[in-house]
């Protein structure tokens, strides 16, 4: 038996677990630690319910995968640009990641982990979506696969006025990444343009690039590669940035939905 200390329960086939048996408030074992890892790396995305982390558990936690990273422009949480605040209310002029995106893909070293813990939730409504990049890639043809494995992709961000008075911590990012990354852990291949931050696709025309983006930007909304969670207080989701996409649906307004989430630096795709 692969897992000794959790029980699984998988969200679908191919993306999303819910995670039984941690208590994520605690320092995790080395043994606790490898099996999350395990799970992470085959379900791209896991669940946790009822975890009441304090912020220092919170950041903890994220420690227990890397260095933390920092988001350049949104406002966070006890005076450290580490807890990042997921926060919508009626007072809203927009909703944080409402398109398919990979968290700051903008960023040459884009972050590999994003720990969510959401504290207050709408009576109904704000899920979030994930998809799962490796299947995305293994969908597309051969041709179309060899024709992306050349290429690269500029990704850019600007957070001018998207958070109100809040100063940035850090300029606008911007780099340049292959279209198809290798997953530094399992070696498999994904797709790796999304349509928060993928501007152009680099050495080739402005329309093929945009075709191009346009195709694959609606290859990512198919439903067969996706998963779906239903948040309640204290839930916590661990995504890997490196292989999947999310976005967060805003159709509970004017209630409010609350969170902090604390992200994880990665490295250069390839
Ligand atoms: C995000 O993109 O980090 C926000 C996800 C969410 O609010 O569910």
């Amino acid at each position: 038996m692969k897992y000794q200390l959790l029980e699984i329960e998988p969200l679908t086939p191919r993306i999303g677990a819910i995670i039984h048996g941690v208590d994520l408030t605690r320092p995790l074992s080395d043994e606790m630690f490898s099996e999350i890892h395990d799970a992470w790396m085959d379900h791209l995305v896991l669940f946790f319910r009822d975890q009441a982390m304090t912020s220092e558990q919170h950041l903890a936690l994220g420690e227990r995968f890397g260095e933390l990273h920092i988001h350049p422009a949104a406002p966070y949480a006890d005076n450290n640009p580490a807890l990042m605040k997921v926060h919508t209310d009626k007072d809203s002029l927009r909703n944080n990641g409402e398109g398919w995106h990979s968290d700051v893909s903008a960023d040459i070293e884009p972050p590999m982990a994003s720990i969510l813990h959401i504290h207050q939730t709408p009576g109904q409504g704000g899920d979030t979506l994930w998809a799962n990049m490796y299947e995305a890639y293994d969908a597309l043809s051969d041709p179309i696969k060899t024709l992306l494995d050349s290429l690269t992709a500029l990704h850019t961000a600007d957070y001018t006025g998207l958070y109100g008075e809040h100063p940035p911590q850090r300029e606008n990012p911007r780099a340049e990444h292959p279209v198809i990354r290798t997953h530094p852990v399992t070696g498999r291949k994904g797709l790796f343009v999304n349509s928060g931050f993928t501007r152009r696709i680099k050495g080739i025309s402005l329309a093929e690039s945009d075709a191009l983006l346009a195709m694959l930007f609606e290859h990512v909304k198919n439903p067969n590669f996706h998963c779906r969670f239903r948040w309640l207080p204290d839930s916590v989701a661990i995504w890997d940035n490196r292989c999947t996409q999310h976005m967060a649906i805003w159709d509970y307004y004017p209630q409010t939905r609350s969170g902090i989430r604390v992200t994880v630096k990665g490295d250069k795709p390839f």
